[in-house]
């Protein structure tokens, strides 16, 4: 910066910020209601209402909001509640004594009738419309996004199974709820020290129109896709969420260069830096917040290159044309991607 401004050469040596179109991305709403949800007490569910108690914005099933129970920590959380009622939003959370504090933080700082900072939903995780039938499949946690698809699907009149593994019925969440929903006849419950659920079984009926969607830790999503694939579905039929992000730190990483065409730039990117460090340096920032191929804030547009996609939120048709840059890289040492930047 020194040497730059002795130059005169100041120009984006500051971010320009430029404050969004559009309703604001975060709102303050109330804790209305924790309620402990599973046998163990570890599953708590949260529900939001908006402070003078007007409907919150709507969303669809499958969409998760941000929540920020201290500045530093952010953590995203899919919506449980039912998206035809949008009096309330309700995330359901596990406390994760060995995590990386946030749900432990959100466990103790959240109480009912303070208010809290959320985001406005955002969907990465959609249902597809044109799907016939829709095999959901939650493993632990990951139940949350699938009671909201349940309960869109459910209200549609559309064909749906709800299997449901966690390891133990203890430990599982939301039991009561399933038993109770309009659509509790849809639900499977195994827990591994009782009944194992084989995937194999659930998946082999597999017919075209079919969809399958899953949630739960990355090992096991890996393996009901794996199964899935195996048994003849096809890739577009399979979708999931992640909520953390798995370990990527074996894959290897070349320098590569972005181009950004409208601002004629030219930025490389070395081995040992992300490509939305190596841009924030140059004077070209841009927006991250999980900064780990999750959240899809950074997604942007290339117009050409050889994408490694890292990322775990596009679709395969969006990454025909975005790239998530705090983890994606060129494929090639030395490749070319070229940003509409
Ligand atoms: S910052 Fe979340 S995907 Fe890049």
């Amino acid at each position: 910066h020194k040497r730059r401004i002795s130059d005169g050469d100041t120009d984006n040596l500051v971010p320009q910020y430029k404050v969004p179109d559009g309703p604001p991305p975060v709102m303050i709403v109330t804790l209305k209601r924790r309620t402990a949800c599973s046998g163990d007490k570890k599953i708590v569910k949260y529900e939001f209402a908006s402070v003078d108690g007007s409907p919150l914005p709507s969303f669809d099933a499958g969409a998760h909001i941000d929540v920020t129970p201290v500045p530093q920590f952010i953590r995203q959380y899919s919506l449980c509640s039912d998206p035809a009622d949008t009096s309330t939003y309700c995330i359901g959370v596990l406390r994760e004594d060995a995590g990386r504090g946030g749900s432990t933080r959100l466990h103790k700082m959240l109480r009912e009738g303070k208010p809290v900072l959320i985001s406005r939903p955002r969907n990465h995780f959609p249902l597809a419309e044109e799907a016939n039938k829709s095999i959901l499949l939650a493993g632990g946690i990951g139940i949350t996004p699938l009671i909201a698809m349940a309960h869109t699907l459910h209200a549609q009149g559309k064909e749906f199974v709800f299997y449901y593994k966690a390891r133990t019925r203890a430990g599982a969440g939301f039991i009561d709820d399933l038993e109770h929903f309009p659509w509790a006849d849809k639900v499977k419950l195994y827990f591994s020290d009782e009944n194992r659920l084989d995937v194999n079984d659930v998946l082999h009926q597999y017919q075209r129109g079919n969809h399958l969607y899953t949630c739960g830790p990355a090992e096991s999503m890996d393996a009901v896709f794996a199964s899935a694939i195996n048994l003849g579905w096809h890739e577009d039929a399979l979708h999931r969420e992640y909520f953390t992000a798995p370990d990527t730190s074996e894959l290897e990483s070349h320098p590569f260069r972005l181009t950004l065409k409208r601002s004629a730039v030219e930025i490389e990117v070395p081995t040992h830096k992300k490509a939305t460090e190596a841009l924030q340096e140059a004077g070209y920032p841009v927006n991250t917040k999980c900064s780990d191929g999750l959240c899809g804030v950074c997604a942007t547009e290339y117009l050409k290159g050889d994408v490694d996609h890292r990322d775990f939120v596009l679709s395969k048709d969006q990454r025909k044309h975005k790239i998530i840059l705090c983890c994606s890289r060129a494929a090639q040492a030395n490749g070319d991607i070229v940003l509409d930047l």
